[in-house]
C-alpha cells in the first residue's frame, strides 16, 4: 500500500435494525468514521463511505416475537428511523443500504457459492442445541448460558459480551433457550463451516507480524489472544427462517449466519452506490491501491479482523483492511448503555430536546471518545463543554469578528497595513494547523485532532484579546484594519478545518464569511498557503450565532428522564416472581438440604463471578463453585453458616467439580445474600425440612 492510496473504502459497522441508534453508536463508530471520510474528501481523495442496516440475525427475530409483528415489519420500521438519525447528524455516507436489498442477497449468495464451489467450506453433520418446546434449533442469541472462557452466566450462543470471546453455542455451560427458557437438547443437523484453523498461520503473519505497529493496541491485543488460543472452524450457516437462504442443494430451511452476510453488506452497499453514480465498484474492493478501513465497536473486532478477512482471503479476489480502528464503549452517567433498560440517549429524542444542536453532541462525543478505554458521557460535562468551549471560545471568537467587521467596515474585509511580528507569528501558527490536525486524523486520534481544532479558535480569541481592536479603533484606524484582517483569516480557517468535526457549524460559518463568493475554492490546503483565505474588499454576510448557551433546566430535564428510567427498572425488578407450579410432598423430600459452614474461599482466576468454596456439610468437606464473587470477598464469608443443597448432581465449572449448591437470594440492588436462617447452635449436617 502506497502512502498515498488512490482511493478509500471506508465502512462503518452496519447497525442491527432492532431499535433506534443512541449516543454510544455515534461515539464509537459513526462520528469517527464520518470525521475521517469528510477529512479525506477534503484532501481531494476518492472516497466510498458505506453503511447500511443489518437486518438479519436473531436480535431482530426476538424483537419481532416480543412485539407480535414480523421481522420484516421490525426492520422496515427501524431502518427508516436509523437512516434519518444518521442524516440529521450529518453522517455523510455515500450510501446507506440495507441487507434485505436484492443486491445484497445476490452478492452474499454469490460470495457463499464461490467459496462453496472452490471447496473452502467443511460440510459437517454435528449436534446443535435444539429447543423441543419451541421446535427449533437455538443459534446465537436464541441461547444464553455460562461462557466457557470467563464464566459469565449470560453469554450468548455466539459471543460473550463480558469477555468478547466468540464461541459455538454448544460450548456454553448450562445453556438455556431465550425463546422458551427451557433446557435445550442436542440434535443433529448439517452445516457449513469456515475452517479458520487453516487461516491461522496466514492471519498470524498478516496481523501479528504485519500490523503490530499501526493497529490500535486494543485491536491488536484481542487478535493476538484469539490467534494464540488457536482458531477453530466456524459454522457460517444456521437453521433459521429469517436470513439469506443457503444457496446450495440440500440446504432447505437454512440461512447464512448473520455475521457471514452482514460484512458482505459493505460490498453490496458499494455496488449499489457505484451503480447509482455510474461508477465501477470493483476497484473499491479489489484494487491494491485502495485503502480499506473498517470503523467498528470493540465487540465486533473478531468478526472484522479474523472472520471477514478469512472470507475475503478464501474468496481470493478481494483486498484486506489496512486498519480496523475499533473503539471501546461509552457509558452514560456511569452506567452501561442499555436498550432494554432504556438507559440511553436516543438520537431522535436528543434532537427533539436540542433542535439544531447536532454539532454540540458530535463535539462532546468526540471530546470524550472511548478511543483507548471505556468512557463516560455525563449531562453536566455536555453542558460544560458547550458553554465554556463551544460558546465561550469558538462561538465567541467568530461572533466578535463578524460583528466588528460589520460595525467598522460594513462587512467588507479591510486592507491591512504593515504586519507586526505578532501578526506574522499568528498567521504562521495558523498555517501549521492543517498538518497538525491531519497527522492526528491519519492516526485515528480524533479527540486529539478536535483539540487542535479548538486551539485554532483559542489562537483567534487570544489574538483579539491581546490586540484589542475595540480599543485601537479609537486611536489607530490603520492598526485596527490589520488586526481585523488577520482575525478574519483565522475565522476563515476555522470554517474549513471544522468541517470534518462540526459540519453544520462549518456550513454556517462559511455562509457568514461568504466563502462561496471568493474566487477559487478555499480548501484544507489553502489554509497553509501564502495567499490570504479572504482577500481585502471581500464582503461577509450577516452574522449569526454559532452556538447558544445550554441552561441548567435543560440539563435537569435530561437527568429527570434518566431518573425515570431508573425508577421504572427498579419497579420492574421489584415485581414478585409468580409462584411456580404445585409440587407433591415427595418432590420436596427429594431435596437434601443441610446446614454447613464455609471453611475456605478463593476467587476463581480469570472469572468475574466464580468463587471456589470448601464447605463443611457435616457429611464431609466438599468443593462447591458458586457465582458470588461480585457480592462478597473471600474473607467476609469464611466461617459463615449457609444452607447447602447436598444431593445435587456434581457438575464441572471451568474445570473444577462443584459438589452441591448454596442457597442464596438477592437484594433489590442485585447483591446476593445467603439464606441462613437463625442457625446459631445448630451443627453442620443438620437437615432442613
Ligand atoms: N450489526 C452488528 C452490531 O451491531 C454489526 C455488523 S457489522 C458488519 O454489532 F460488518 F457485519 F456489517
Ligand atoms: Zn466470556
Amino acid at each position: 500500500m502506497s502512502q498515498d492510496p488512490k482511493r478509500y473504502t471506508i465502512t462503518a459497522a452496519l447497525p442491527y435494525t432492532n431499535g433506534p441508534v443512541h449516543i454510544g453508536h455515534l461515539a464509537g463508530v459513526y462520528v469517527p468514521s464520518d470525521i475521517y471520510a469528510r477529512y479525506q474528501r477534503l484532501q481531494g481523495k476518492d472516497v466510498a463511505f458505506v453503511c447500511g442496516s443489518d437486518e438479519h440475525g436473531v436480535p431482530i427475530t426476538l424483537k419481532a416475537k416480543k412485539e407480535g409483528i414480523t421481522p420484516q415489519q421490525v426492520v422496515d420500521k427501524y431502518h427508516e428511523i436509523i437512516k434519518k438519525s444518521f442524516q440529521d447528524f450529518g453522517i455523510s455516507f455515500d450510501n446507506y443500504s440495507r441487507t434485505s436489498a436484492k443486491v445484497h442477497h445476490d452478492t452474499a449468495s454469490e460470495f457463499f457459492k464461490k467459496l462453496y464451489d472452490d471447496g473452502k467450506f467443511i460440510e459437517e453433520v454435528t449436534e446443535q442445541l435444539y429447543d423441543e418446546e419451541a421446535g427449533q434449533f437455538l443459534a446465537d442469541r436464541f441461547v444464553i448460558g455460562t461462557c466457557p472462557k470467563c464464566g459469565y452466566e449470560e453469554s450468548y450462543g455466539d459471543q460473550c459480551e463480558n469477555c468478547g470471546t466468540s464461541h459455538n453455542a454448544v460450548d456454553l455451560i448450562n445453556p438455556k433457550s431465550a425463546i422458551s427458557g427451557s433446557k435445550p437438547i442436542k440434535k443433529e443437523t448439517k452445516h457449513w463451516f469456515l475452517p479458520l484453523n487453516e487461516y491461522q498461520d496466514w492471519l498470524s503473519d498478516w496481523i501479528l507480524k504485519g500490523h503490530e505497529k499501526d493497529w490500535k493496541t486494543n485491536v491488536y491485543g484481542q487478535c493476538k489472544s484469539w490467534i494464540n488460543d488457536g482458531l477453530q472452524p466456524r459454522a457460517v450457516t444456521r437453521d433459521l427462517d429469517w436470513g439469506i437462504p443457503v444457496p446450495v442443494d440440500g440446504a432447505e430451511g437454512k440461512v447464512l449466519y448473520v455475521w457471514f452476510d452482514a460484512p458482505i453488506g459493505y460490498i453490496s452497499a458499494t455496488k449499489e452506490w457505484a451503480e447509482r453514480e455510474g461508477k465501477d465498484w470493483e476497484p473499491y474492493w479489489k484494487d491494491e491501491d485502495t485503502k480499506l478501513l473498517h470503523f467498528i465497536g470493540k465487540d465486533n473486532i473478531v468478526f472484522h479482523c479474523i472472520i471477514f478477512p478469512s472470507m475475503l482471503k478464501g474468496e481470493g479476489s478481494y483486498i484486506l483492511p489496512e486498519n480496523v480502528p475499533a473503539n471501546e464503549f461509552l457509558n452514560l452517567e456511569s452506567n452501561k448503555i442499555s436498550t432494554s433498560r432504556n438507559w440511553a440517549v436516543w438520537l431522535h429524542e436528543y434532537l427533539e430536546d436540542f433542535p439544531g444542536q447536532q454539532d454540540v453532541l458530535r463535539y462532546v462525543l468526540t471530546a470524550n471518545a472511548p478511543e483507548t478505554k471505556d468512557n463516560d458521557f455525563t449531562w453536566s460535562d455536555f453542558q460544560q463543554r458547550n458553554n465554556s468551549e463551544l460558546v465561550a471560545i469558538f462561538g465567541n471568537f467568530v461572533n466578535r469578528v463578524a460583528v466588528l467587521t460589520h460595525k467598522y467596515y460594513e462587512g467588507e474585509i479591510p486592507q491591512p497595513g504593515t504586519l507586526t511580528e505578532v501578526d506574522e507569528n499568528t498567521l504562521q501558527e495558523l498555517k501549521a494547523y492543517p498538518a497538525v490536525i491531519s497527522s492526528s486524523l491519519e492516526r485515528y486520534r480524533f479527540r486529539e485532532a478536535q483539540q487542535e481544532l479548538m486551539n485554532v479558535a483559542r489562537l483567534g480569541n487570544k489574538y483579539l484579546a491581546d490586540e484589542e481592536p475595540w480599543k485601537t479603533i479609537k486611536t489607530d484606524e490603520e492598526r485596527t484594519k490589520t488586526v481585523m484582517y488577520v482575525a478574519l483569516q483565522i475565522a476563515s480557517a476555522l470554517a474549513v478545518l471544522s468541517e470534518p468535526f462540526l459540519p453544520h457549524t462549518s456550513d454556517k460559518l462559511k455562509r457568514i464569511l461568504q466563502h462561496s463568493e471568493v474566487d477559487g475554492s478555499i480548501n484544507w490546503q489553502s489554509v497553509s498557503q501564502e495567499e490570504p483565505l479572504l482577500p481585502s474588499r471581500h464582503r461577509i454576510g450577516k452574522s449569526e450565532l454559532l452556538f447558544s448557551k445550554i441552561e441548567d433546566k435543560q440539563i435537569q430535564t435530561q437527568l429527570d428522564k434518566l431518573e425515570a428510567s431508573k425508577a421504572a427498572n427498579e419497579a420492574e425488578a421489584k415485581e414478585v416472581v409468580p409462584q411456580k407450579d404445585t409440587i407433591q410432598f415427595d418432590d420436596f423430600t427429594k431435596l437434601d438440604m443441610r446446614v454447613g459452614t464455609i471453611l475456605e474461599a478463593e476467587k476463581m482466576p480469570k472469572t468475574k463471578k466464580l468463587m471456589v468454596l470448601k464447605v463443611d456439610t457435616g457429611i464431609d468437606v466438599r468443593t462447591i463453585v458458586s457465582g458470588i464473587a461480585e457480592s462478597f470477598s473471600a474473607e467476609e464469608i469464611i466461617g459463615k453458616k449457609v444452607t447447602v443443597l447436598v444431593n445435587l448432581a456434581p457438575r464441572p465449572l471451568r474445570g473444577v467439580e462443584s459438589q452441591g449448591m448454596i442457597l442464596m437470594t438477592e437484594t433489590p440492588e442485585g447483591k446476593l445474600v445467603f439464606v441462613n436462617p437463625d442457625t446459631d447452635g445448630v451443627d453442620n449436617g443438620a437437615t432442613i425440612n
